[in-house]
């Protein structure tokens, strides 16, 4: 079964534009799915219930009906004291995928595919995929060796192939896709859609500071250090940005006790320390999000048509 045929003749690139705290907004989803991809963010990059009603509403209103679906990414996880309320208005505005992280998609897979919206999970292991697809998730959002952010450590090439074996729906790749050579290698291990976080970072529409940006160009994926001392789950950093904030540059040693609360409660993670995969070399520039699609689209048709 795949990706449903009425998602895929909507794409230019069988890919999303992946959620990224304190990264991803308004003006990306809708970059992104004006240029062809699923656009997703996640909803506690808005501040409050009420900016989080106002984003959804801009997207639901802005985007033409044949315009590729979009998806907001909610956490469900103890320590996110907002998710019931997150899910309220998931179910006012109705995005055409949501995306739920960090925790068991059993709690709101009902209510979503209720209104005709599909669920994907994110997962990153065997077993937690396993876990999500019994509850009757629509897809799977692999995270993979080498993603930005919290990261699992299966490597794609493994992940991919095993989950397709036991799993019929749509199979979402994440980890080091950053070409459009990349996002059909995820497609011939089996996965239908590709996560593209690291590759849009320093897209023009993200909310990231230009530093940030700046430092995603200047980085190589030896510069990015896995640490699960700063959230207390393993994620990949930018090595410069650990050092800007005071940190030993090879990762902070200690884990912590998982805390997803916003960043201005706790420590600097996130805001002054930065989140990136080890496909942060194909950063090259700070473009429009449609002209990196643009090249994404070029170097997938050139996949397709290479003879080997
Ligand atoms: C800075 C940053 C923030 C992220 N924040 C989230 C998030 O809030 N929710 C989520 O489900 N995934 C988050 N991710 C993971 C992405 O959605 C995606 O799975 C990952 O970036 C894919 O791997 P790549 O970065 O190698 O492309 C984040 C990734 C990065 C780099």
């Amino acid at each position: 079964m795949g990706l449903p045929a009425h998602i895929a003749d909507r794409l230019r690139l069988p890919a999303i534009a992946a959620p990224m705290f304190l990264v991803s907004g308004v003006d990306m989803v809708l970059a992104a799915c004006k240029a062809g991809i699923i656009g997703a963010f996640p909803g506690n990059n808005a501040r409050t219930l009420e900016v989080l009603d106002d984003w959804m509403g801009q997207i639901a209103r802005t985007l033409p009906a044949d315009a590729p679906p979009w998806a907001i990414n909610i956490m469900v996880h103890r320590s996110y004291a907002r998710w019931e309320e997150e899910l309220e208005l998931v179910l006012k505005h109705k995005p055409p995928i949501v995306i739920t992280a960090l925790g068991s998609p059993k709690a709101v897979v009902e209510a979503i595919q209720g209104y005709g919206g599909l669920v994907y999970a994110d997962v990153n292991s065997l077993t937690y995929a396993e876990k999500a697809a019994a509850t009757g998730v629509d897809g799977l959002v692999l995270v993979a060796a080498g993603a930005g952010g919290h990261t699992g450590p299966l490597s794609g090439f493994a992940f991919a192939p095993a989950v397709r074996e036991v799993f019929d729906r749509t199979i979402v790749l994440g980890g080091a896709i950053g070409s459009g050579q990349a996002v059909r290698a995820a497609q011939l291990l089996g996965a239908d859609l590709a996560n593209l976080g690291t590759r849009l970072i320093a897209c023009e529409e993200s909310l990231a500071v230009p530093a940030y940006k700046q430092m995603m160009i200047d980085s190589s994926a030896e510069d990015i250090v896995l640490s699960a001392a700063l959230t207390g789950i393993p994620a990949n950093w930018l090595k410069g940005s650990l050092i800007a904030a005071g940190h030993d540059p090879d990762g902070p040693k200690d884990k912590v006790a998982i805390d997803l609360g916003r960043p201005e409660d706790g420590p600097k993670r996130w805001r002054d320390v930065w989140g990136a995969g080890h496909g942060v070399g194909e950063v090259r520039a700070v473009q429009p999000l449609g002209t990196i699609v643009d090249k994404l689209v070029s170097e997938y048709a050139a996949a397709l048509s290479a003879p080997r």
